[in-house]
């Protein structure tokens, strides 16, 4: 009952959220409700964007001299850990895939349910969408990029991640585009661009304008899971991944 309730709130923080992407003010919540979402922890940071308190970690990075040099020795010193209590209803830890020498490294959020059953990064509903995106329309193998997210293990409800989450998890996330060193990242929805870029990033304002990461350069776009319940923003994306392409010396196809 009580991880019902849990994920009834998550949902809605994702809509309140996307009010906001959409420039409406999202409809007003009670005092008590606003309690309930802070103790289920679900989506509290959405509702409260406004006030900038958005998660944030500019250099969480552990000591670079103990830095893992392969990802498999990153994924190995990472262990079956506990650093954060998303371990708690994980099925798996979510680590990331695709090639170790990627030109291009998609950042998302978080494992959704079926990444979190499954061990891998976006293969859900809005993973099918980034596929397609890279095999249709970048016309790139899903193993010649590497996909991974901010936070590895499943947050409740698909709730956006809340900040000692990130803080425990993003260390991680650094050192695997540190070891990959792609040419190009690309993040997925507001939580990965705002953790990679800074807190004060608006999707809507300012994706689809080069960013950089550690001198990497970064565009960031909106999270497939946005276009399938906005799906006139698939445009928008697709002019931000012929950017990516651009960069990458990737044919861009006419009319596509
Ligand atoms: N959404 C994300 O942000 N990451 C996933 O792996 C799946 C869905």
């Amino acid at each position: 009952m009580e991880s019902e309730i849990s994920e009834i709130f998550g949902h809605l923080g994702k809509l309140i959220e996307a009010h906001r992407d959409m420039g409406l003010e999202p409809p007003p919540l009670s005092d008590e409700a606003l309690r309930y979402l802070e103790n289920a922890e679900s989506g509290i940071n959405t509702i409260r964007a406004k006030e900038a308190k958005v998660p944030y970690t500019p250099d969480g990075a552990p000591d670079r001299g103990e830095q893992p040099h392969s990802l498999e020795a990153l994924r190995a010193a990472i262990g079956e850990c506990k650093r954060c209590k998303l371990h708690k209803n994980r099925t798996s830890l979510v680590f990331g895939e695709g090639s170790p020498r990627a030109e291009l490294v998609f950042v998302g959020e978080g494992p959704g349910q079926e990444e979190d059953m499954s061990g891998r990064p976006f293969v859900g509903e809005a993973g099918r969408l980034l596929t397609k995106i890279i095999e249709n329309g970048m016309r790139l193998a899903r193993r010649e990029v590497y996909i991974c997210n901010v936070v590895k293990c499943r947050p409740p409800g698909n709730r956006d991640p809340v900040r000692d989450e990130i803080e425990a998890c993003i260390p991680f996330l650094q050192q695997q585009l540190r070891i990959i060193g792609p040419k190009v990242i690309c993040s997925l929805g507001r939580v990965a661009a705002q953790c990679l870029i800074g807190p004060g990033f608006k999707i809507t304002e300012e994706r689809g304008t080069w960013r950089s990461y550690e001198e990497t350069p970064l565009m960031p776009t909106y999270h497939p899971a946005y276009l399938l319940r906005y799906p006139s923003a698939k445009q928008q994306v697709w002019e931000d991944i012929k950017k990516v392409m651009g960069h990458l010396g990737l044919e861009v196809k006419k009319n596509g």
